[in-house]
């Protein structure tokens, strides 16, 4: 897993059952505890480092990568040895809304329905296969914050079952 933030996404996924064999980190972040007490290992890699992931991946032995949050934009290297086994999670119906502030262009355009996607990372961002999608309605006087909560309500449940689909159906039972 990658992550930087609040870490929930990756606590559900540690709730489902799934095999985390190590957390890459960008950053001190709330993240790093929950991975820690979970008694899974973590790295943490310079932001600056081009490709530095990758090393770490690899020393764990790691055969599909699942973003959660993750602050750093992956540079071509990482592709030249995941392509096709990097999967991320976005706060929006994509290719609705790409970029950081998905959450925050949807209430500003005044969209009334947005969701959430699972789909394999590219190197362009916020692109890639689709392979889950739920909406999520706006309701009047969200906030990005309100939104951006209901999202991950959905994104709790619809990225656990879709990497446990894909690791089944496409890596045999893989370590993520
Ligand atoms: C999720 O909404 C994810 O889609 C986005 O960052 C958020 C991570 O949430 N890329 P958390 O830090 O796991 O709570």
């Amino acid at each position: 897993m990658l992550a930087s933030g609040t870490g929930t996404i990756l606590g559900a996924i540690l709730d489902a059952g799934l095999a985390v064999g190590v957390v890459i980190l960008d950053r001190p972040c709330p993240a790093a505890e929950l991975a820690g007490a979970a008694g899974v290992a973590t790295e943490v890699v310079e932001r600056e480092s081009y490709g530095a992931e990758v090393e770490a991946l690899k020393r764990h032995q790691i055969d599909v990568i699942a973003m959660a949050g993750f602050g750093t934009v992956l540079a071509p290297p990482i592709f030249d040895v995941y392509a096709g086994r990097i999967l991320n999670t976005h706060p929006a119906l994509l290719p609705a809304f790409k970029g950081w502030h998905a959450v925050r262009d949807a209430i500003e355009l005044g969209v009334k329905v947005t969701g959430t996607t699972v789909h394999i990372a590219t190197e362009e961002v916020d692109a890639g296969p689709i392979l889950a999608q739920e909406p999520v309605r706006v309701e009047p006087g969200d906030t990005e914050d309100t939104l951006h909560e209901r999202i991950k309500v959905v994104e709790r449940k619809l990225y656990p079952e879709t990497i446990r689909l894909f690791l089944e159906q496409v890596q045999g039972g893989a370590t993520a």
